[in-house]
């Protein structure tokens, strides 16, 4: 078995020195948990996407201390710096021009001239980054294409023993990842991942956000199929429920009759929702259900987020995997 032990400056330590000897540690962070890695260093960043299952096309966030550590890897324009004035520490990533001479492992960006970077605001990954120093690439803890891990028991039972050690640092507050926004094109602002700052919040700070082109090459590979996903399908918009289902509801009116029913928010709010989502998921996913129905969910606010990985999560699972 993995280790995991309890987040607290013992283990913080410890984790961050695991870390710069070429380790893979996860960490609790205000979304999910990340399974990090030191961004300079390829074989760990490789162990990284071997322990997850994850392609070797799809790209990985730096996570950093402070911003003057984003500084020296990727290159601010205006825009870039009122929303890191605006939200970080905080559930937002910038994906930005790479700069040129990077340290970067070319592993992280999957090749791309371009870095995806946040500063989260958990207490436990702030520790980890400022005791460390260095930028560490961290994608979530789980196996690639599984529900994200909301708590360090999730992590164990994606990634066992493959990884070095997990920090225990309890239930991630917020629940679904970082809204990821793409300034890599000047002038134009794209939104490739709603997640926990709406983005009306973003809007507001730099104008109108745009859409991702279709006809363009897939700026974010992992924005696209199948993801997040338990083993039993879903069913979205449910509003009845057959005998052999599971429920996943949301808000105080809740249809009867499934075999197993647990409640994202009886009181409807999506805050509470967001928190619960990733963990309700792997909790109703049992054998003993055919399907989990899941009742519809209003998409303001962190809504878009919270649809967003229902509507990715309930994808038929791809013919070749990826
Ligand atoms: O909240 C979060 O963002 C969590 C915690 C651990 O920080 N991390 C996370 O990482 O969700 P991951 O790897 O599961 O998702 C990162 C997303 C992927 O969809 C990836 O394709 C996209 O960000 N991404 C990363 N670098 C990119 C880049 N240079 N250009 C476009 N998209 C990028
Ligand atoms: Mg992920």
């Amino acid at each position: 078995m993995s280790r995991i032990r309890p987040a607290d400056r013992h283990s913080i330590r410890e984790a961050a020195a695991i870390l710069a000897e070429g380790g893979v540690v996860a960490f609790p962070t205000e979304t999910v948990y990340g399974l990090g890695a030191v961004v300079t260093l390829d074989r760990a960043i490789a162990r990284v996407f071997a322990v997850k299952g994850r392609p070797a096309r799809n790209p990985l966030i730096a996570h950093v201390a402070e911003v003057a550590a984003a500084r020296p890897i990727v290159q601010f324009d205006e825009r870039a710096e009122r929303l890191a004035a605006a939200f970080w520490p905080g559930p937002l990533t910038l994906v930005l021009p790479l700069k040129v001479g990077s340290i970067v492992s070319p592993l992280v960006t999957a090749g791309l001239p371009t870095l995806a970077v946040r500063l989260p605001a958990h207490p436990v990954a702030r520790e980890l980054l400022g005791t460390l120093g260095l930028p560490v690439a961290a994608p979530s803890a789980n196996r690639s294409g599984r529900p994200s891990p909301t708590q360090a028991q999730h992590v164990l039972a994606d990634l066992g023993d493959a990884i070095d050690l997990v920090l225990d640092g309890g239930a991630c507050p917020l629940g679904v990842e970082s809204t990821v926004i793409d300034l890599s094109e000047p002038g134009r602002a794209v939104l490739l991942r709603p997640g926990g700052v709406p983005r009306r919040a973003v809007e507001e700070v730099i104008g109108p956000l745009a859409e991702r082109r279709l006809e363009e090459p897939v700026r974010s590979p992992g924005l696209l199929g199948r993801h997040y996903a338990p083993s039993k399908p879903l069913r979205l918009e449910a509003r009845e429920v057959a005998p052999d289902e599971a429920l996943l509801a949301f808000g105080p009116v809740v249809p009867k009759g499934a075999r197993r029913t647990l409640n994202l928010s009886p009181k409807g709010d999506l805050a509470e929702a967001a928190a619960h989502l990733f963990a309700m998921l792997r909790e109703l996913d049992r054998d003993d259900v055919r399907a989990i129905a899941v009742m519809p969910i209003p998409s303001t606010g962190l809504g878009e987020a919270i649809n967003d990985r229902l509507r990715r999560a309930a994808l038929p699972p791809e013919p070749a995997a990826s």
